[in-house]
């Protein structure tokens, strides 16, 4: 019998409660000009404050169930994602909210998330483990494409950054928590349920970006068709931000996956040195 995969035992997940200067984001195509672009990234930190809330909550749900090395790396993740959730909330208010609707799609984020928490812990657990691996199948992307952010703000690109690499660092615990949550489950059991999960999410979570994207994209000029034309292109071809990414995406439907199969701890270890100046001593309170 094969051990039970887990986070590398060396992988630290330290909170870092890092205030980014965002005042570069108020102009309207902060991404290098590019309107496209500021309105995929626009959509995606939308999505994050109450998507992030929601994570924290279904791992929570279980926190009494583990101990050792993932106690602690459920504490950093709390801590992460809270800290993530905040820096993203102000970034968000700094969008040009009688330019943007961006009323429409914090709603439609609001009642996504609210259909989720209304499934109970483990749906919420189960959606947390497949956009955790959504988001760090991104964040291995953002390492490959870290050129896009040439000429955005420097604020604006650290915090992207910082978000990519603590996305890595902590990309299976929530997965972690699932199995030890699941331990009285068969693996078939937990094959069928993570995978029937992904395949809904899979297909929502592009299709709500491309939706809240196209919507931004509209107040730049662009019509309906082309809005929704230039953000999949955007998203699939070119740079590809999930397009590049199909090969992690797919991994999770073999047997026996764990995120830490794709073993990319260089990555963290590259961008580490910047950001551990910030590291979070002591943890906040809120863990
Ligand atoms: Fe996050
Ligand atoms: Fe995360």
């Amino acid at each position: 019998m094969t051990a039970t995969k887990t986070t590398p035992a060396e992988v630290q997940i330290p909170p870092r409660d890092i205030h980014f200067d965002f005042e570069g984001a108020k102009g309207r195509r902060w991404l290098g000009g590019d309107p496209v672009g500021t309105a995929v990234f626009n959509a995606l930190s939308l999505t994050f404050p109450d998507g992030e809330r929601m994570f924290i909550d279904a791992v929570r749900a279980y926190r009494d169930r583990v101990d050792g090395k993932l106690a602690e790396d459920v504490k950093g993740f709390i801590v992460q994602e809270s800290i993530h959730s905040r820096e993203h909330h102000t970034l968000n208010q700094l969008i040009d909210r009688d330019f943007y609707e961006v009323d429409y799609i914090e709603a439609s984020i609001k009642e996504r998330v609210a259909i989720a928490r209304s499934r109970g812990p483990m749906r919420m657990l189960l959606s947390t483990i497949a956009l955790e691996h959504i988001t760090s199948m991104m964040a291995d992307i953002h390492a490959a494409n870290q050129h896009l952010f040439d000429s955005a703000p420097p604020g604006v690109e650290r915090m992207w950054r910082w978000h990519a690499m603590e996305e890595t660092e902590h990309k299976a615990v929530a997965f972690d928590v699932f199995m030890v949550a699941t331990k009285d489950w068969t693996p078939f059991q937990r094959y069928f349920r993570r995978c029937m999960v992904m395949a809904i999410i899979g297909i929502m979570f592009p299709r709500n970006i491309t939706d809240y994207a196209a919507h931004l994209l509209q107040a730049d000029g662009y019509s309906k068709e082309g809005a929704v034309k230039a953000v999949k292109r955007f998203l699939w071809r070119e740079p590809g931000i999930f397009g590049r990414g199909w090969k992690l995406f797919f991994a999770w439907f073999k047997p026996g996956f764990h995120p830490w199969d794709h073993d990319n701890r260089a990555l963290v270890t590259t961008w580490r040195k910047e950001f551990d100046a910030d590291l979070a001593t002591p943890i906040p309170a809120t863990a």
